[in-house]
């Protein structure tokens, strides 16, 4: 029986492309007009591929400083020096709008009796000021952040702390990510798991797979057997 219902934080309940779509529409914000999918895209993939490497290598840094190396890679990439740009861009990723179905199916799952979490590499300041800004500090009973592990995922320290956090089996845990490489990660580790895959994109080649594969978040709940 699942207990508990863990969540990936950027890209699974935040929308992490929203920050250059919302600064493109802005004064100031022309530069971007054009080039704002290619800047979400490669600020995104360089932020990860800076945590995994950091990871492998063990020189740690929070997630805030990986965030801001790879906007300036990506920026770079497109011929884009504006520091007020970027600051926007920055300042933008602290109120991410949260997709239009996760204060209904938090709801859902509380009143279920549900424990739930966010489970992220984000800092834990940056993580409050995203579930302040979507309202969603009252539907969560904790929000976990690999600051207190020193080492972002997939190392299995970050899915440690769910065990650690609820004292249940990794069999009782529901964990959904948007991310293929970690919901590949998490079910190696041994919990049931939900891959949101919004994009329609192939499956990891990894060693996990997911138990589910979801367009978006409205199931879980039924996955969770409400
Ligand atoms: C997180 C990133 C990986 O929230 O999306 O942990």
């Amino acid at each position: 029986m699942i207990t508990t219902c863990v969540f990936d934080a950027y890209g699974t309940l935040f929308d992490v492309s929203a920050a250059a779509r919302e600064a493109a529409s802005e004064p100031g914000g022309e530069a971007l007009a054009a080039s704002w999918p290619s800047i979400a895209e490669n600020w995104r993939r360089k932020q990860l591929e800076y945590s995994w490497l950091r990871a492998v290598t063990g020189e740690h840094t929070d997630f805030w400083t990986v965030t801001q190396d790879g906007l300036d890679w990506a920026l770079e990439a497109e011929g884009i020096e504006d520091p007020a740009l970027r600051e926007r861009l920055l300042s933008l990723y602290w109120s991410l709008s949260a997709y239009p179905e996760v204060p209904e199916m938090l709801q859902a799952l509380q009143a279920g009796g549900k424990s739930t979490a966010i489970l992220s590499n984000g800092s834990p300041d940056m993580l409050g000021g995203a579930v302040h800004s979507a309202g969603l500090g009252d539907l969560l009973d904790d929000v976990l952040s690999v600051e207190a592990v020193g080492v972002f995922k997939p190392s299995a320290k970050v899915y440690d702390m769910v065990i650690q956090r609820f004292g249940v089996a990794k069999s009782h845990v529901l964990f959904v990510s948007s991310n293929g490489w970690d919901a590949a990660s998490a079910a190696s580790y041994g919990f049931v798991t939900a891959w949101v895959n919004r994009a329609g994109l192939p499956l990891d080649r990894l060693p996990g797979q997911p138990t589910y594969v979801l367009n978006d978040l409205a199931e879980i709940p039924g996955l969770a057997g409400l």
